[in-house]
């Protein structure tokens, strides 16, 4: 080979493509420069003349071995991916949810999720798709809210060249792009009726049509959707569909707000403690016991998304090993009227503490509260309290 001999092509190459499978073919059969070939990364060599069966066979099998190593990155991603997507939660509440999860995943059908905004509508929908067969095939989400029609017709159906201004080229829209995986539809309700009605076709017939185009193109998807308005209002207004809403509402699964499943919460911090400690480059892995409490009485009208930047915050200003108190933001540690705690959280969380500091004797408990037994057992009683357990909300 005139230029560079074989060992330095193979390095070069390598250079190119680190990934790139090398049988290196020898004239000589000088056993040093196959012995550094292979010690170079090459798969394996052959002396010339050789059969060219020998050649098929190796091939083969190098290509074999090729595809095990990119299956087992692909394991590999997966694997990152799924506790990318872990729900966490030990609640009442997220145990059904988690159910509901498990129960529809494996199915194709139709998922409707509700809830307010940050508690989740995402992960969980993710979560679905993630369980389900189709994990290997993509899962595309759309915000349906952020887009004027045309442009949300186009995101979603995709156009041909021309369509509308400034497309030059022909675009696929997300139900063909998601070919076998999932589509998540993010804020249905923020659409129009004329891209409501386009959207009950798709999900009927399984085809779409590019604007512009005149060919119909059948697609196979699992539509998850997810909203925090009240769809069924909507309905009654005349601004969603009824039919449109009845397609999608085939299986629902609500997800709680978070001030109803406050249990959750030493959970969710432990999570993003654990899920940002990298991120914020600190040895952190708790937060003080008052900083907790302080955490279990706010109202969380952001729900988890604000519980998680609310960490994330307290993560960069605080100190190992533990988060304090003065960490967190302001309308955390001092909430205004809207968020702050009714006087019944505030007793119950209150009772609770104090119940767990006498180690559940309630004579003792009774007695640091200045109130008498009876009056705390009715407490107890109201606020579902149990030894051993932060009692469900
Ligand atoms: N149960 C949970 N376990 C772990 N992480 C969670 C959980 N719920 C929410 N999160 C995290 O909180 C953040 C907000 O969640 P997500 O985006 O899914 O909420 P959303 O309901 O789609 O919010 P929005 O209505 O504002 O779009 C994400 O970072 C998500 O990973
Ligand atoms: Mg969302």
């Amino acid at each position: 080979m005139p230029g560079m001999d074989g060992l330095e092509l193979q390095r070069k190459l390598c250079e190119v493509d680190p990934e790139i499978t090398v049988v290196i073919m020898t004239g000589h059969a000088s056993v040093e420069t196959a012995v550094q070939a292979l010690k170079d990364g090459a798969y394996d060599y052959l002396t010339k003349p050789f059969d060219p069966d020998d050649l098929a066979h190796l091939v083969r099998k190098a290509l074999d071995c090729r595809g095990v190593r990119r299956e087992s990155v692909q394991l590999w991603e997966n694997l990152a991916e799924a506790r990318a997507v872990e729900v966490v939660g030990q609640s009442p509440g997220m145990r059904k949810v988690l159910e509901l999860v498990r129960a529809v995943a494996p199915t194709d059908t139709t998922v409707l999720i509700r809830g307010e905004s940050g508690t989740g509508k995402e992960l969980v929908a993710r979560a679905i798709h993630h369980l389900s067969p189709r994990r290997f095939m993509p899962i595309v989400s759309l915000h349906c809210g952020a887009l004027t029609e045309t442009l949300l017709e186009s995101e979603l159906f995709g156009h041909e060249k021309g369509a509308l201004p400034g497309a030059q080229y022909r675009k696929k829209g997300k139900f063909e792009v998601a070919e076998g995986g999932t589509v998540f539809l993010d804020e249905i309700s923020d659409i129009s009726p004329k891209t409501q009605a386009d959207l009950l076709r798709v999900l009927q017939e399984r085809e779409v049509q590019r604007l512009g185009g005149i060919q119909t193109i059948k697609v196979d998807f699992r539509a998850v959707a997810a909203t925090d308005k009240d769809l069924e209002a909507l309905v009654k207004q005349g601004t969603f569909r009824p039919d449109l809403f009845y397609r999608l509402n085939v299986f629902t699964i609500k997800i709680p707000p978070l001030r109803e499943r406050k249990v959750d919460i030493p959970l969710l911090v432990n999570h993003f403690i654990h899920k940002h400690a990298r991120g914020v480059n600190k040895r952190i892995s708790s937060v003080s016991r008052a900083a907790m409490d302080l955490l279990m009485n706010y109202r969380w009208p952001g729900n988890v998304r604000e519980l998680e930047n609310v960490l994330e915050h307290a993560m960069v200003l605080g100190h190992e090993p533990e988060i304090q108190v003065s960490d967190f933001p302001l309308h955390i540690t001092a909430p205004g009227p809207a968020e702050a705690a009714s006087l019944e959280e505030v007793e119950r969380a209150h009772i609770l503490h104090v119940l767990e500091t006498c180690d559940w004797n309630q004579t003792r408990a009774a007695k640091v509260l200045k109130i008498d037994r009876v009056t705390l057992y009715n407490k107890i009683k109201k606020y579902g309290f149990r030894k051993g357990s932060r009692a469900a909300s």
